[in-house]
């Protein structure tokens, strides 16, 4: 089992920090500043305890090159926001005399924040003597970087290993949500898991299937179950040569006692666009010349009323094209009759990966639900039941 900042005295000590930056940024300006809020009340409760903290991250893909557009220094203003106005100050490199001379004149009310440790090749190669140079600036490491678990990267695998460590608040919240949803979760669990291709999603529908209880599967995603199951999907996007594959996993499902659930009918229309009419077919008329866009009301209606009798449930991926209107009605509603089951304390609800939060944030629930991950990639692996180097390396 991993520490946390609670088993560590941390008055007067140099802490290093890993935290996910790696924030969305348009011209220069933080477009959602998610993670830094979250990665807030770690800092914070260090400074409270008197730390001195030290934050490293990653931002962007620089692959091992100083890139002026990838810089961290951009970052300090929006830390110095979530942290109630404290002083935030840059060290030009990650590593070395620049960082260290940043480090030892910074005061305790101070917050260093690391140049991009992506400038750095030995970063993604998990270099053990660029490892060692960041173990050498501090006296505890600490990560908060879920997000980045996925990675057997310097800053999450070999630095743990190299200093006292603990995983910050943030990771600890991450650990316990994703435990209370797949590892031991009340029952009965089920799992929504929507999005564009089965193929991108294999190994989490493979995993899944043989922890929950009941799956339903929405999104482009269930086009191709359909199709396998010989109904004609019409224009609608579908993988044909997954079908071996689509019936392989329901056959997993079926040993597992895992129950499948596949849209009956749905939202058709010629085109994906803005106001284009549209109309509710069942799952197997799908009208050649048209696209399936959404689940229908029935399949919605009929999730809802499933939905009352679990007590857990995982969500990953839109159940339809939730960018465009109407097509984000199936999404939306069953997103918040999960709110509404959470509120009730009836569900616990844990989301995440890839655009499920700007699904769940259409439906202004993000706030929601128990648990809503910030991780990507991450939230992903962990759903295909992988072990995550960052997590282990804590251990
Ligand atoms: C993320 O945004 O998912 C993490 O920061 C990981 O970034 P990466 O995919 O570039 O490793």
């Amino acid at each position: 089992m991993f520490k946390t900042i609670d088993q560590h005295d941390v008055s007067g000590k140099k802490v290093l920090v890993r935290a996910d930056l790696n924030v969305p940024m348009h011209d220069g300006v933080v477009t959602d500043a998610t993670r830094l809020e979250r990665l807030a009340p770690t800092i914070i409760e260090l400074l409270d305890r008197g730390a001195l903290v030290i934050i490293t991250s990653h931002f962007g893909r620089p692959e091992g090159e100083r890139r002026s557009e990838m810089t961290m220094a951009t970052l300090c203003g929006p830390l110095s926001d979530v942290l109630g106005g404290r002083n935030v100050v840059f060290a030009d490199d990650c590593i070395g005399p620049e960082a260290r001379k940043v480090i030892d004149s910074a005061t305790g009310s101070d917050v260093v924040l690391l140049e991009n440790l992506r400038f750095h090749a030995g970063e993604e190669d998990n270099d053990a003597a660029f490892a060692s140079k960041l173990a050498s600036l501090a006296d505890i490491y600490v990560n908060d970087a879920f997000s980045v678990a996925h990675r057997a990267h310097a800053s999450t695998e070999k630095l743990p290993r190299l200093l006292p460590s603990a995983a910050g608040r943030l990771m600890q919240a991450e650990l316990a949500a994703l435990n209370s949803a797949l590892g031991s979760p009340e029952r009965p669990v089920g799992a929504i898991v929507g999005g564009a291709k089965i193929s991108t999603k294999l190994d989490l529908l493979e995993n899944l299937v043989k922890k929950v209880d009941m799956l339903a599967i929405g999104g482009a995603m269930a086009n191709t179950f359909l199709y396998a199951l010989g109904t004609d999907v019409g224009k609608s996007l579908c993988e044909a040569q997954m079908r071996p594959t689509a019936l392989k996993i329901l056959g997993i499902a079926d040993h597992a006692g895992c129950e499948i659930i596949l849209p009956s009918d749905a939202v058709v229309a010629t085109e994906l666009a803005e106001g284009v009419p549209s109309q509710i077919v069942p799952a197997t008329a799908v009208p050649s010349d048209m696209m399936i866009l959404d689940i229908g009301p029935g399949s919605a209606n009929a999730l809802a009323a499933m939905m009352g009798d679990l007590r857990t449930l995982v969500w990953n991926g839109p159940l339809g094209a939730f960018e465009v209107a109407p097509f984000d009605a199936g999404t939306v509603m069953l997103a918040k009759v999960a709110a509404d089951l959470t509120r009730s304390g009836f569900l616990n609800t844990v989301a995440g990966g890839g655009d499920t939060v700007a699904a769940l944030a259409a439906a202004d629930v993000v706030d929601e639900f128990s648990y809503v991950s910030t991780a990507g990639g991450a939230f992903l692996e962990w759903m295909e039941g992988k072990e995550l180097p960052g997590v282990k390396a804590l251990d």
